[in-house]
């Protein structure tokens, strides 16, 4: 994964306070010590910490997203929603759509287009997440969900210029199982036959850590990692790149 710039991106979830991000600091060192080398951290914090953090950023590569926006591109009585200009507004570049968290919540692939349409009108650069739950697995129903996901995910997305899609199976996600680097290279590959048009980026995520980042650190099809709970420790997400990129 050398010759390419690979992405980082930090999905801090529900976690995190002002004091959190006090452990930063290690991290801003890390990304000036190799300001040289190609890669790139995007940190998602909770809504709560993007205006503080982006100031803390500001004058380092690091760069900040949201998790999740309501819809709606205009404000409106939605008590508790927070929308996608909203966010820009307060120095989120990136935003999360389509984790497998919020699908739980009631997302489906209609909201998640309409969301992913308010947040390129806002000039957010969207981190699509795709992914298939155990079952659709074992019932060989991945393809068939990927597919969907994409395509009413994406609806009338022409320019796939700003969208990063994150192909996390949902039975990865905080488990601490990966999977076989074989069949990630097929559902890589098959995300990818998607596009009839130049295929987005496309990173893994789900229970990435420095211990199994080896494993899948060379599939040259991948263009980084969406990671979860080792991104809240900074050695851990330290680790991780360095792993990765040296
Ligand atoms: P974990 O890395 O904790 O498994 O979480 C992955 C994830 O959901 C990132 O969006």
């Amino acid at each position: 994964m050398t010759n390419k710039y690979v992405y980082f991106i930090a999905n801090w979830k529900m976690f995190g306070d002002l004091k959190t991000l006090n452990s930063l600091d290690k991290v801003i060192k890390f990304s000036k010590d190799n300001k040289k080398k190609k890669f790139k951290i995007i940190y998602c914090p909770p809504s709560t910490l993007i205006r503080p953090l982006s100031k803390r950023l500001k004058k380092t590569k690091i760069e900040v997203g949201a998790q999740n926006c309501h819809e709606s591109d205009k404000f409106g009585p939605f008590t508790g929603q927070i929308n996608s200009q909203m966010l820009k507004n307060v120095g989120a570049k990136y935003i999360i759509l389509g984790h497998s968290e919020n699908r739980l919540k009631g997302d489906d692939n209609k909201k998640i287009n309409l969301k992913i349409k308010s947040a390129l009108k806002a000039g957010l650069k969207v981190i699509f997440c795709i992914g298939e739950t155990l079952r659709e697995k074992r019932n060989k129903k991945t393809k068939q969900i990927l597919s969907k996901q994409i395509q009413v995910g994406l609806k009338s997305v022409n320019n796939n210029s700003k969208i990063i899609i994150a192909y996390e199976p949902i039975w990865s996600i905080g488990s601490g199982i990966i999977p076989k680097p074989n069949d990630l290279i097929k559902s890589i590959s098959f995300i990818k036959s998607k596009f009839v048009k130049k295929s987005p980026k496309i990173l893994y995520g789900g229970s990435v850590n420095p211990n199994n980042i080896d494993q899948i650190k060379n599939i040259n099809t991948i263009d980084g990692f969406l990671i979860g709970g080792a991104s809240q420790d900074p050695k851990k997400f330290i680790d991780i790149i360095k792993k990765t990129i040296n």
